[in-house]
């Protein structure tokens, strides 16, 4: 039985065979968890990304993860919060979906997520944690290479917005 695991932490320390990084469209780098990720990763993540020529919002690219725990990271950047008409939720689901699809074809066991768009991107935490957890479940129904997905929180009041998301979608 595949599950959904919601826990505090940093991301660039879980030894899980693929972390998502919240990256921008350019996947060169900024600040907060992308910022993270690139630092503990070391130098050679840039040279791998820089390969990419960058990246549309709600798609993937795949990486090793060099000096991380992780064997891989998935890059993906989230959209960037406009008011809720300009397809922010759909690009959303895409995200985590293509992170999904592309750790799966990795043959990726364990994933791990951080709260993808709700810092610098500012997307309202409640509804982010809703379509972050309901494209999760609904992935890891179809899936069978996926077993467990770890919902990486980075501070106490995003660990209660996707705990509370998590107890409405198991309602
Ligand atoms: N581990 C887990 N989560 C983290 C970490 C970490 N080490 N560092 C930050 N976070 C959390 C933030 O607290 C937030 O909850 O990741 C979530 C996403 O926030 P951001 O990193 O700001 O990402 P996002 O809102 O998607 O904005 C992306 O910010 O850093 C730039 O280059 C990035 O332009 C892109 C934009």
């Amino acid at each position: 039985m595949n599950k959904i695991k919601i826990i505090q932490g940093d991301i660039t320390t879980l030894k899980v065979d693929a972390i998502v990084n919240a990256a921008n469209t350019t996947l060169r780098g900024g600040g907060g968890v992308d910022g993270a990720i690139h630092r503990a990763a070391g130098p050679e993540l840039d040279v791998a990304c820089a390969r990419f020529h960058g990246c549309n919002t709600g798609e993937a690219r795949i990486t090793p993860g060099f000096r991380l725990p992780a064997r891989y990271i998935i890059h993906t950047p989230g959209p960037f919060w406009q008011g809720g008409h300009h397809g922010e939720a759909q690009l959303l689901h895409n995200s985590y979906y293509n992170s999904l699809a592309l750790a799966a074809q990795q043959h990726c066991e364990t994933v791990a997520f951080p709260s993808i768009s709700t810092g610098v991107y500012a997307y309202p935490l409640d509804q982010a944690a809703e379509v972050a957890l309901t494209t999760i479940a609904d992935f890891l129904k179809n899936n069978q290479v996926v077993q467990t997905v770890f919902m990486v929180c980075f501070d106490p009041r995003t660990l209660t917005a996707y705990q509370q998301a998590y107890q409405e979608l198991n309602r």
